[in-house]
């Protein structure tokens, strides 16, 4: 069994993958609660929150499963990207789990890992795909080749969608994290009410741009008093919503028409978003495209994902890695 580990960000994660990579026995997430309060992920307070949950979430994600530690055969961790501090305290847990023991490490990079939910979510998927990845800190378009090597087809040039849709929710008064705070507020709205612009529309290549939608919100508030912003907040989140549901469905399905690809993955956080979801599910069955957007709780950061890419990627051999690191990027 591969016990994976994953803290990049926000969210203390641990899940128990069968060797295959194909199947999850356990996905435990603890979702810090204590970055509400400052509106966005606070990285020191992110990594002390690890610290403190991360040995009950694995204890957690192996009880789930019915499975002991006797019977873990590799360790995964994700090492890149993230928050530097908060991925130490995963990479630092996972060695000295896999030292005590004697077991290999397998070191994975936290889009692929995103990517690889994919595979739990059909086990019978091979590549070649097209995959987008959209999520709090990266948008970019992938085609995965038969070896699963990522080539980059496009990418934001400047937010990410999770990002504009955080930065689109803290302006409106919404929650943290933004996606579903703005979903929930865009509900009864009109998605047409209000012109937004559609980053990088005309534009032929994939990539991403969301700076000018978030500056169109800006100056929609600007003209409007607390009153009727309280009134037009759905029709303000769904329009901003939409906008970026439809940038992000037109790229994927430019890159599909270019790569020839007959399935395509969709990953992330942002994938978690009904509209998103619903929009792909409808394009993709009127072109005959094989869709593939794992469940939410597979989209948002979880550590099945890092079980699934593991069995793909490169283990280190006991005790090699006492010196492997963790990046930021
Ligand atoms: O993949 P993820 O959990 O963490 C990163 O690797 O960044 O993605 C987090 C992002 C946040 O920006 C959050 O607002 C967004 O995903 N998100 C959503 C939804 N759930 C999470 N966006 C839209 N709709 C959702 N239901
Ligand atoms: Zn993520």
């Amino acid at each position: 069994m591969i016990l994976a580990i994953e803290t990049s960000c926000d969210d203390t994660c641990a899940a128990v993958v069968e060797p295959d990579g194909r199947k999850a026995l356990s996905n435990v997430v603890h979702t810090q609660a204590e970055h509400e309060r400052y509106g966005g992920v606070v990285p020191e307070v992110a990594s002390r929150a690890h610290l403190e949950r991360l040995d009950g979430v694995v204890e957690r994600a192996l009880s789930d499963a019915n499975v002991s530690l006797e019977e873990v055969s590799r360790v995964a961790v994700t090492v890149r990207p993230g928050l530097i501090g908060a991925l130490l305290v995963g990479v630092a847990a996972a060695k000295g789990l896999a030292y005590a023991r004697g077991l290999p490490l397998v070191p994975v990079n936290h889009l692929e890992g995103h990517v690889a939910a994919a595979y739990l979510t059909d086990p019978r998927l091979e590549p070649p795909f097209v995959a987008l990845i959209a999520s709090g800190g990266h948008t970019a378009l992938y085609s995965v080749d038969l070896n699963r090597e990522m080539r980059l087809l496009g990418e934001t040039l400047d937010d990410a969608a999770g990002e504009a849709l955080d930065k689109g929710a803290r302006m409106l008064g919404l929650g943290f994290p933004g996606g579903p705070a703005i979903s929930k507020a865009a509900q009864d709205g009109d998605t047409d009410r209000y012109d937004f612009p559609v980053g990088l529309k005309r534009k032929d290549d994939l990539d991403f741009s969301f700076s000018g939608l978030k500056t169109s919100l800006l100056y929609k508030l600007k003209a409007m008093d607390e009153g009727q912003l309280r009134e037009e907040l759905p029709h303000l989140a769904a329009g901003y919503e939409a906008a970026v549901v439809e940038a992000l469905s037109r790229k994927l399905l430019r890159a599909v028409d270019l790569s020839d690809a007959p399935t395509v993955v969709v990953a992330g956080g942002v994938a978690a978003n009904a509209s998103l979801r619903r929009t792909l599910e409808e394009r993709c069955a009127k072109t005959g495209i094989t869709l593939i957007i794992p469940p939410p709780e597979l989209c948002t950061d979880n550590a099945a994902m890092i079980g699934a890419a593991a069995p793909h990627a490169t283990a280190i051999a006991y005790p090699e890695y006492a010196s492997l690191n963790a990046s930021s990027v």
